[in-house]
């Protein structure tokens, strides 16, 4: 009797040292997706596929994105959530250099002194030391070349890893560029299915300038995500509408930035690894380009 408990009880501690082994190992590796880079052309690695921050407002929501395992945040001086950015990163505890902070220069601070005071601002909003990513918001500031200037000196002085411009055309990339020392390494731009940005993409490439796609699901706007050729095209690897834009911006070798406050659907972004979309999946997106911006309002 007492030899058949004492066996109980070294199967029962047996048991619960299984156990807490299991929960240990479970706490010290989140489920976490490794991402794959780009390089951008001063060498600086820039991860493909990252977390667009506009609207959000939960410092949770950060600190749940890096803990799925994204790396690269997308804010801006408009997007009035830097401290929150800031935040989140802090609540996640993760060390700082292992992740990559986009933000942008706002118009109304466009001019060289400006461009200074306003970088300063955002660095201490996001309570960082560098930014990896700065980009000038908009091309309609009234110094475009004064802003310019000064974050090519900042980029200098090691404050700022790599300086770009979103939303800027062709036109006004060559003005920007005839007058700069160091030329832009990113131009982030409208791109999904209804707006895919080929020829935009061809010219940067042939300038050296990586293209970064913004609203890969049009904002929420219209009904992209049910859009029965993207759904037909998942169904085949057993993946939504939403997989498929973000797979396809992906073989392009653009640079993507959904955007999400619902878990799940942060993690669902990140599974696109394992499933490649065929040249004739490709030809299907292709057809549905209406080659126009869908944010006509921003202009
Ligand atoms: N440089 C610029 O001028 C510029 C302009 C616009 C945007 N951006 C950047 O690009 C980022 C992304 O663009 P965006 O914010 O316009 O949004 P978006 O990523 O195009 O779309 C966000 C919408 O898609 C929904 N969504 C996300 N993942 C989903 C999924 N797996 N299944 C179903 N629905 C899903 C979200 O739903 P929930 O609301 O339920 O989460 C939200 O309604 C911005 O956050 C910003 O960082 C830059």
């Amino acid at each position: 009797m007492r030899k058949l408990s004492s066996k109980i009880v070294f199967i029962l501690s047996l048991l619960i040292f299984s156990v807490t082994l299991i929960t240990a190992s479970c706490k010290s590796k989140p489920s976490e997706t490794k991402i794959p880079s780009v390089v951008l052309s001063n060498g600086v690695k820039m991860p493909i596929l990252g977390f667009g921050t506009m609207d959000i407002r939960n410092a949770d929501d950060i600190a749940k994105a890096i803990e799925l395992g994204y790396r690269l945040f997308d804010t801006a001086t408009i997007y009035r959530n830097e401290e929150v950015v800031g935040q989140g990163i802090k609540q996640n505890g993760i060390d700082r250099a292992e992740l990559f902070i986009t933000t942008k220069l706002w118009v109304d601070d466009s001019g060289y002194e400006s461009t200074k005071r306003a970088f300063q601002t955002s660095l201490d909003k996001l309570g960082l030391d560098y930014i990896d990513l700065y980009l000038i918001h908009r091309p309609r500031g009234n110094d475009v070349q004064g802003s310019w200037r000064a974050m090519e000196e900042l980029y200098e002085e090691d404050k700022i890893k790599a300086i770009g411009v979103s939303n800027f055309e062709a036109h006004q990339l060559s003005e920007l560029m005839a007058n700069a020392r160091i030329m832009p390494m990113v131009n982030q731009i409208e791109a999904h299915p209804l707006f895919q940005q080929y020829k935009a993409q061809a010219e940067l490439e042939l300038l050296g300038i990586q293209m970064q796609g913004w609203s890969p699901f049009i904002g929420g706007r219209g009904d992209i995500l049910s859009n029965p050729t993207l759904v037909a095209i998942g169904e085949q690897y057993n993946k939504t509408a939403a997989q498929v834009i973000l797979r396809w911006l992906l073989q392009r070798g653009v640079i993507s930035i959904p955007r999400t406050n619902n878990h799940a659907y942060m993690a669902e972004n990140l599974d696109i690894f394992d499933f490649e979309l065929t040249a004739s999946d490709i030809e299907k997106i292709k057809a549905l380009d209406l080659n126009t911006t869908q944010f006509p309002d921003w202009n």
